[in-house]
């Protein structure tokens, strides 16, 4: 079967691949599902990799098949498997285990070893291609109604596991009842966590470069979102106008904002760190100010990486309670599909050309009836 590689750590290599097409048996004691590929999407990451600054390609192989965020459709399942059947509908997920505890027990977003295992990124191949087959535990079901936007999850389940482990950490709080929130970034990760915090009917408020009109400010006024750019209206200054943030989520990739949001976030508050920076900028930064304000705030800052498949489940629930709030609000962020596994350089080339893109996916293949 077709598949589009590239050479990891080697700027504009992607080409097309031969891989055989993969049997359920390759999963043990008969637990394999072999899933058909109906859509792929792309992101920041793969644009990293088409760099050449990220990734490593599966042991043996001198290439690596790209692709993390996908849905498809079961076609066959091992004599094992009773979770799915021909014709359901999955999104997988994206790490796969290593050896450390956080792995056996099905956090493998969490490991704490260094190297890490994510199809389409680090050591697996991932979905650009016909079919995959994998074991129950990475797929996650979609409900038919939801699988015209069933793409948009694996980034989705990145912003939920993020905002889902700020409340997990202010459970130190005994209570913690966040009412203003702050998302650093208005791309695809922005807007996804901005509907989120909309749906917990949190006050939320946008930060991106771009002034208006901008078609991603114009999306944020239907969820009821405000949308600022920092050309009009830097944080600083919002903050100093109507007061902190109980949350900030910074999904930039410009890690300066980082110390910005520090400055920003009210006591008791909860800084996210969602964006991979995979260069080596430097910054200068008032450190005793900000140290004293987390200290004196009982603040916390951390990072989030990857998501189980647990948060990939809760992402549906917000897709489902998106759609009965803001009914087709995220189609609209499906906004440059590409028809055709054989037309992946148009889909490359979106990625990198096109500036007002929300999501750039290919359709790899029609579901069956
Ligand atoms: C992916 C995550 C992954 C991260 C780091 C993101 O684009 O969506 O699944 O953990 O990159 O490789
Ligand atoms: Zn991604």
């Amino acid at each position: 079967m077709k598949a589009v590689g590239i050479t990891p750590r080697k700027p504009h290599t992607a080409r097309l691949v031969e891989l055989p097409e993969p049997k359920v048996g390759e999963v043990p004691n008969g637990r394999g599902v072999k899933v058909k590929i109906l859509k792929v999407g792309v992101d920041g990451t793969d644009k990293e990799l088409h760099l050449g600054e990220y990734g490593a390609p599966p042991p043996g192989y001198d290439f690596l098949v790209t692709g993390h965020e996908c849905f498809g459709q079961v076609v066959e399942v091992g004599p094992k498997v009773k979770e799915f059947k021909r014709g359901d509908f999955v999104v997988p997920t994206v790490r796969r285990p290593g050896g450390s505890l956080f792995d056996t027990i099905g956090t493998y977003d969490m490991t704490s070893e260094e190297t890490y295992y994510e199809r389409g990124i680090n050591l697996r191949h991932g979905y650009l291609t016909e079919y995959f087959v994998d074991d129950p535990e990475y797929l996650v079901k979609v409900p038919k109604g939801l699988q015209h936007i069933a793409i948009l999850l694996e980034p989705m389940s990145i912003c939920i596991k993020g905002i889902l482990q700020a409340y997990e950490i202010n459970r130190r709080l005994k209570v913690w009842k966040p009412s203003r929130v702050a998302v650093m970034g208005a791309g695809p990760i922005g807007l996804l966590t901005a509907l989120a915090y909309r749906i917990r009917n949190l006050e939320t408020v946008v930060f991106g470069v771009e002034k208006r009109p901008y078609r991603n400010a114009e999306l944020l006024d239907e969820i009821g979102a405000t949308y600022y750019s920092v050309q009009d209206r830097p944080l600083a200054e919002e903050v100093k106008k109507n007061g902190p943030f109980d949350m900030v989520f910074e999904a930039t990739g410009f890690s300066p904002v980082v110390f910005d949001a520090m400055s920003a976030l009210a006591k008791n508050g909860a800084l996210i760190l969602s964006s991979v920076t995979g260069g080596h900028r430097k910054c200068e930064v008032e450190a005793d100010r900000l140290n004293i304000e987390f200290v004196l705030g009982n603040k916390v800052m951390f990072g989030t990486v990857n998501a189980h498949r647990g948060y990939f489940e809760e992402g549906l629930k917000d897709f489902a309670m998106s759609e009965a709030a803001y009914p087709g609000w995220l189609t609209k962020l499906l906004s440059h599909p590409v028809d055709g596994l054989e037309n992946w350089k148009e889909q490359i080339r979106i990625l990198f050309e096109i500036k007002d893109c929300t999501k750039a996916y290919l359709n790899v293949a029609q579901p069956e009836a």
